[in-house]
């Protein structure tokens, strides 16, 4: 298949591209490179994802110009850019910009492109709001500008499909982690504080919320596996995540565990937005795409500090 990946050389996006070039698809990616975290991160994934096969264009969805200038037609599409996190840096403009307008620029290049392909948007369980713990069809109520801008590029992605003018559909992801994590996640932060005797900041509060972490590899997987179940998730909203919660302690003390070191903590107010609960409710992406993620969080935590130890501890 001929596939489009926006969002390419980011985190999710990279392991995504790199695994279905991999897997014998000719994988196109378009990003901007954004600067949200440091672009340099994006070109050592761009570096792995091009000895893949893999082939990236530098552009930005929120011209439609730029997304002209792509090659022929596809027969798939999966949209990952987008202004990630909750961060009081990022200006509601910023979300806005690239979550909305950008989603509405791939949707008009697809009708007028790649009509009958199937478009696989990604959303977020920030969707759902303080807690995340419901099944797709209840009502989401967001407390952040980035779970309300990301939901609303689901709604434009779905309003498309049930007007039959796209086969389009959403995948809800649930705390995602792993090698190339993005440098402001919880995770990579752990592993570089610790390893570097560094503070780490923790949100007032935080030490108790609950998470579905999930590693890349599962989330990889469950995404791809729309490629062959296509009739089964056109117009669905499909959650992706680890049936296995655990809290921010659990995974500090996890994290300290496996590299066999205490980390220092320096305690921030309570962050805006921030999720108290989430635990991803599976039931439908079993049934529709035998989706069955394996990963604990200790072994997925391996891959991802060995990762970090080659990448950035020499
Ligand atoms: N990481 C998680 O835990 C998580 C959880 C739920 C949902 N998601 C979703 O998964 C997707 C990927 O997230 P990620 O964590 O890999 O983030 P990321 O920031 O690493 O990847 C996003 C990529 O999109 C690119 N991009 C941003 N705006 C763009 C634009 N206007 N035009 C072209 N490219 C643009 C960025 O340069 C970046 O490479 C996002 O849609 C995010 O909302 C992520």
């Amino acid at each position: 298949m001929r596939i489009l990946i926006t969002g390419a050389v980011g985190f999710i996006g990279s392991h995504l591209a790199e695994q279905l070039a991999l897997s014998g698809h000719e994988v196109i990616g378009l990003d901007n490179f954004s600067a949200y975290y440091s672009p340099w991160l994006k070109e050592l994934n761009l570096a792995d994802i091009q000895s893949a096969g893999v082939k990236v264009f530098r552009g930005d969805l929120r011209s439609e110009d730029d997304l002209r200038k792509l090659p022929g037609k596809f027969d798939a599409v999966f949209h990952l850019a987008a202004q990630p996190g909750i961060s009081p840096d990022v200006s509601f403009a910023d979300y806005l910009e690239n979550n909305v307008i950008g989603t509405q620029h791939l949707l008009n290049y697809v009708k007028q492109n790649s009509a009958n392909a199937l478009l696989v948007n990604i959303s977020t369980s920030s969707a759902y709001g303080a807690v995340a713990t419901r099944r797709e069809d209840e009502a989401p109520e967001p407390v952040s500008w980035y779970g309300v801008t990301k939901l609303a590029a689901e709604q434009l992605v779905l309003a498309e499909a049930r007007l039959n003018r796209i086969n389009g559909c959403s995948l809800r992801l649930y705390s995602v982690y792993g090698p190339r994590e993005r440098p402001d996640k919880l995770f990579t932060r752990l592993i570089s504080c610790g390893l570097r005797q560094v503070e780490f900041s923790l949100y007032e509060g935080s030490e108790t919320h609950l998470r579905s972490f999930t590693y890349v590899g599962d989330i990889v997987e469950g995404i791809s596996r729309t490629l062959v179940n296509q009739d089964k998730v056109v117009k669905r909203v499909i959650n992706l995540g680890s049936e296995e919660e655990r809290t921010t302690s659990e995974g500090i003390a996890t994290v300290e565990e496996l590299l066999d070191v205490k980390i220092p903590v320096r305690v921030l107010p309570p962050r805006s937005g921030d999720q108290l609960r989430t635990c991803a409710d599976i039931r439908l992406a079993k049934e529709l795409l035998g989706y069955a993620p394996e990963t604990v969080l200790r072994d997925g935590l391996k891959h991802h500090i060995k990762w970090y130890k080659e990448k950035f501890i020499s």
